[in-house]
């Protein structure tokens, strides 16, 4: 099988196209990159169709999984049109190209689309996005399921080793290993997820064929102040440069869910995966730092 990771330059897709190479039903993997070039990589703009058209044309994907968004939620607030650009017709856009192609889709989503009264959710809950990034990623899981063969990953909070990206664990470590001190709610609740871990999960559920939404993520349910506090204990970094405070006192232009989070029964259940709890994720990324930081 021929597999395209849109968006392989970013966190998530950087996992799926490394995981994908040393999965054995999976025959070529290629990857996209929008603005940050990696060797090796496609270029595709989600905003110009013709890049999609050329990027399935030189790679002939079976299966797509689609990684690439505009991901800044406070950005996109000040900035829907281009989220809607971006993230609901560049969407359509790879859909289109998958059904001329006879490819899956794999999309990538979030708990951003529920408003966070009552989390963590379940596949079927209701959503209520917040924000502009929220709304476009529910539009976005709306279009890709009109294909009763695509597959919809929600995940949340999702961290790795990776000094390219700036996902909260990054910053975490960036700042208390240089003795500044971080500001982290305590309001908002959800799954950290590691994102190599998210990887593996989504590889299996593409081998089983399935379809339709599931939730992937950690099984802790805490804050962000909670696990800072938790990540920056196992990492041996000083805690108490780290001071809680409410979503509300951070005046951030898009509004959060805040008792966010999701369930995962349903991936349990059909996979019966062990997913990586905070402490065993956060080991790992100490073990990468200190291969790292020893070289
Ligand atoms: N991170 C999280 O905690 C989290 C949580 C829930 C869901 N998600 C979802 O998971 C997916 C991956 O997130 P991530 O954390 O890996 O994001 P990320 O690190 O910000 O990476 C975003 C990717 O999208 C690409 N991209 C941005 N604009 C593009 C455009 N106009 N055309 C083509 N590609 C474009 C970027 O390419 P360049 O860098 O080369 O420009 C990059 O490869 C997204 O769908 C996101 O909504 C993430």
């Amino acid at each position: 099988m021929n597999v395209l990771v849109i968006g392989s330059s970013g966190q998530v897709g950087s996992a799926l196209f490394k995981q994908s190479k040393s999965t054995p039903w999976i025959k070529n993997v290629f990857g996209t990159y929008k603005a940050h070039l990696r060797p090796g990589l496609v270029h595709l703009d989600l905003q110009d169709p013709r890049s999609i058209h050329d990027a399935f044309e030189k790679t002939q994907p079976q299966a797509v999984i689609h990684c690439s968004a505009l991901t800044a939620v406070d950005y996109c607030e000040d900035h829907p049109e281009e989220a809607h650009r971006i993230n609901v017709l560049g969407t359509e856009q790879v859909l289109k190209a998958c059904q001329k192609h006879g490819a899956r889709l794999i999309t990538l989503s979030t708990d951003y689309v529920f408003d966070g009264k009552n989390g963590p959710y379940g596949e079927e809950d209701p959503c209520r996005p917040l924000s502009v990034y929220g709304r476009s990623k529910w539009e976005a899981e709306q279009r890709v399921l009109t294909d009763v063969g695509s597959l919809v990953i929600r995940s949340t909070v999702i961290y790795s080793y990776d000094l390219s990206s700036l996902n909260f664990l990054m910053q975490l470590i960036k700042n208390l290993s240089e003795k500044r001190p971080m500001q982290v709610p305590n309001d908002q609740v959800s799954n950290p997820t590691y994102a190599p871990n998210l990887a593996e999960v989504i590889l299996r559920l593409i081998n089983k064929r399935a379809c339709g939404i599931y939730h992937v993520v950690g099984p802790d349910w805490l804050n962000r102040y909670e696990f800072a506090l938790q990540a920056a204990e196992v990492l041996g970094l000083d805690k108490s440069l780290i001071t809680p405070q409410k979503t509300s006192e951070l005046n951030q232009r898009a509004l959060r869910p805040l008792e966010a989070g999701l369930k995962t029964d349903k991936v349990r259940a059909e996979l019966g995966c062990h997913l990586i709890s905070v402490k065993e994720g956060v080991s790992l990324i100490r073990e990468a730092w200190e291969r790292e930081t020893s070289i």
